[in-house]
């Protein structure tokens, strides 16, 4: 790799280290990757990094022949060590709510928990559902999962019943662990009414024997006889230790749900040994973790994010995580900025969206912050523009913070392409490098390899520890996914633009996956919601830039009669289907959408004519009724 790759003599404080493991991931992998599975506790260390093949039926596998417990990692050898440490500081949404665990009483937590769910019969290899807003035990119940060899399932709170229950029927998880009710500034969300909904819904599917609730406000909630109990009482009943299950490291440590370009959402399996190894590797690297760091990930638990960099990566690291439930201008703006100061957090990673939500609030806002204790700032996400990066570096980080732009995603497990904090030269608005042992390629359309500067599909020509196994129960789909596009890569699914020095820029989704805040949310799936309703003969969901949001969702809808149809009908079934977070920005309510001859709808259109960027909208001649796009066009433009 050429020097100029990375500037370490430029970088805030040089260092030689990072030009070092890019040299040695890339020379020598097997080499570099089993020495950094040294960061783990193994119980037997793995013969071999990496067997994995991108060609014929697709095998992702790392660390053969290693056996581990990631609870273990993240729990057990920092007992030993620094057992009074501070593993986890959670504040509530309301005044006065705080809880400090050390490393020992994370630990005990952890084990009740563990113990608690064997009495209940899981068994290694089961699938957990976790259906908890921002409370500790969001954090205790994966690590007791983890624990005892359960696979969890992390569900957001923003899922309708329907969403939930599709989940919950996929995956085949045994336990659910939910809120009575959760918070969310001055609303209150019937968590534990949203799941008895969902498993009604999936009630010949479900193999759920038992749901336990965690008492977050102490409403009231309705408790089916046997099935239910209260989370409190029963982890009062076990004892604070519990062993650790030895795991394999290809066995499953969890499956996350994400959203694709076509059908329904597909849950990610996420190996033990190899994800382990790269949310340690990725944490310390991209974010120059320091054992005294408090480190604040804002990304909600159901998230990847929330799994990488809450819990796994910084636990595993020995690190001190900030957990806060609530919203950041809630229940007055600057609240996150507070919570900053009162914790003395060191390390802040969220997303653009709430850079860009905190831009808009008057200056006086984070100025009157002190801010003091940070000395790294990250995103996630979506692009972060050069304005807010600057925004984000100068007002938050007072000019003083490394400030890591980070582009990964649910596949990657980790962080993938960044400007690694102290070590590389951030450029505002790119992503900037791959991290080492990172293959990135572009690939033009025809699969050929761009060289030097260019713009193509992001692909990896090699597996790197955190990538993930499949997905859950669908091999085909995993392998049809993302090695069938650029035949011996790994797909992405996003477009980048490269600098000649190898800086990269990600220019965002090429498939139709909307990111709406950062959420991922296919546009079959919307559009697949919408169709139960009858009265629709068919729609079309796209993305168009938002200024707060990054995208936003925007709906064409043909119904069975003009004149009659009400588009709240198509909120109603987006809400119902997938959750009130997807409801779209606006819906238009057309005659027709513009198709090709063969019936094919043409997106590319559509995502023009809502964004009202009509310029070039190409040759229209080889629509089957090239009328339509007049109509599209003026009614965009009388709703705008
Ligand atoms: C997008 C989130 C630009 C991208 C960890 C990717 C980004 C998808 C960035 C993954 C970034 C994520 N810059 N785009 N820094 N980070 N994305 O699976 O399109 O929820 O494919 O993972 O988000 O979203 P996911």
């Amino acid at each position: 790799m050429p020097e100029a790759f990375v500037a370490p003599g430029q970088a805030a404080k040089p260092t030689g280290q990072y030009c070092d493991m890019v040299l040695k991931a890339q020379q020598e992998p097997e080499a570099f990757w089993l020495q950094q599975a040294q960061r783990l506790t193994w119980q037997t260390f793995p013969q071999a990094a990496s067997r994995s093949d991108f060609t014929g039926d697709v095998v992702i596998d790392w660390y053969a022949g290693g056996v581990l417990n990631a609870s273990e990692s993240c729990l057990d050898r920092h007992l030993q060590t620094q057992p009074d440490k501070t593993a986890l500081i959670w504040e509530g949404q309301d005044e006065g709510q705080r809880e400090v665990l050390s490393y020992r009483v994370l630990h005990e937590r952890v084990c009740r928990l563990a113990n608690v769910m064997r009495r209940l019969g899981v068994k290694k290899g089961d699938c957990v559902a976790i259906h908890l807003p921002m409370v500790a035990e969001g954090v205790i119940a994966m690590l007791a999962c983890a624990r005892i060899g359960a696979i969890h399932v992390v569900l957001f709170g923003g899922f309708s019943p329907e969403g939930l229950a599709e989940r919950l029927s996929d995956s085949g998880a045994v336990l659910v662990l939910t809120a009575d009710v959760a918070r969310r500034g001055e609303k209150r969300i019937p968590s534990k009414e949203t799941m008895d909904a969902a498993l009604q819904r999936c009630a010949d599917a479900s193999r759920v024997k038992h749901v336990l609730v965690v008492p977050v406000t102490g409403a009231d909630v309705p408790m089916q006889a046997e099935r239910d109990l209260n989370y409190a009482h029963e982890v009062a009943q076990e004892l604070p230790t519990c062993p650790a299950e030895p795991m394999q490291a290809q066995d499953p440590l969890f499956l996350l749900y994400t959203s694709g370009s076509t059908g329904r959402p597909k849950g990610l399996v996420h190996g033990t040994g190899g994800y382990m190894v790269w949310a340690s590797f990725t944490h310390a690297v991209v974010f120059d973790h320091k054992p005294t760091d408090i480190f604040w990930c804002t990304a909600d638990i159901s998230w990847i994010t929330g799994h990488t960099y809450v819990v796994y990566g910084p636990l595993a690291n020995g690190g001190t995580i900030m957990v806060y439930e609530g919203l950041p201008s809630w229940p007055q703006p600057g609240r996150w900025w507070d919570v900053i100061d009162r914790n003395g957090v060191t390390v802040f990673y969220t997303s653009p969206t709430v850079v860009r939500a905190a831009m808009r609030e008057d200056e006086a806002v984070v100025r009157s912050r002190s801010l003091e204790s940070l000395r790294i700032l990250g995103t996630v996400g979506e692009p972060i523009s050069p304005e807010a990066w600057h925004w984000f570096h100068d007002e938050v980080g007072k000019g003083r913070c490394a400030v890591v732009d980070t582009w990964w995603q649910t596949e990657t497990g980790g962080v993938m392409i960044t400007a690694a904090a102290n070590s590389v030269v951030p450029r505002a608005g790119a992503a900037s490098l791959p991290l080492p042992g990172v293959e990135a390629t572009l690939l033009d359309t025809q699969s050929a390899v761009v060289q030097g500067a260019g713009e193509g599909l992001l692909c990896m020509a090699r597996s790197w520890p955190g990538q993930a196994q499949s997905i859950w129960q669908d091999h085909a789909r995993f392998k049809q996914t993302y090695f069938t596009t650029c035949p011996g890569y790994y797909f992405t699914g996003d477009g980048a633009r490269r600098e000649a020095d190898g800086y990269y820029w990600i220019t965002g989704r090429v498939d139709d996956v909307v990111n709406v805040s950062g959420h991922r949310i296919g546009t079959a799936e919307i559009e697949d919601a919408i169709a139960t309703d009858h009265e629709v003969v068919e729609s079309a969901a796209v993305g168009i830039p938002h200024d707060l949001k990054g995208q936003g969702l925007v709906v064409f809808v043909v119904p069975r009669e003009q004149g009659v149809f009400h588009p709240d009908a198509v909120n109603r079934a987006v809400a119902a289907g997938v959750g009130r977070y997807a409801v779209p920005e606006k819906i238009y309510v057309v005659s027709d959408l513009p198709k090709t001859r063969s019936g094919k709808i043409v997106r590319r259109l559509l995502r023009k004519i809502a964004a009202h960027d009509l310029d070039g909208l190409g040759d229209l001649s080889t629509l089957a009724d090239p009328d339509i796009v007049d109509e599209l066009i003026a009614l965009v433009k009388a709703q705008a």
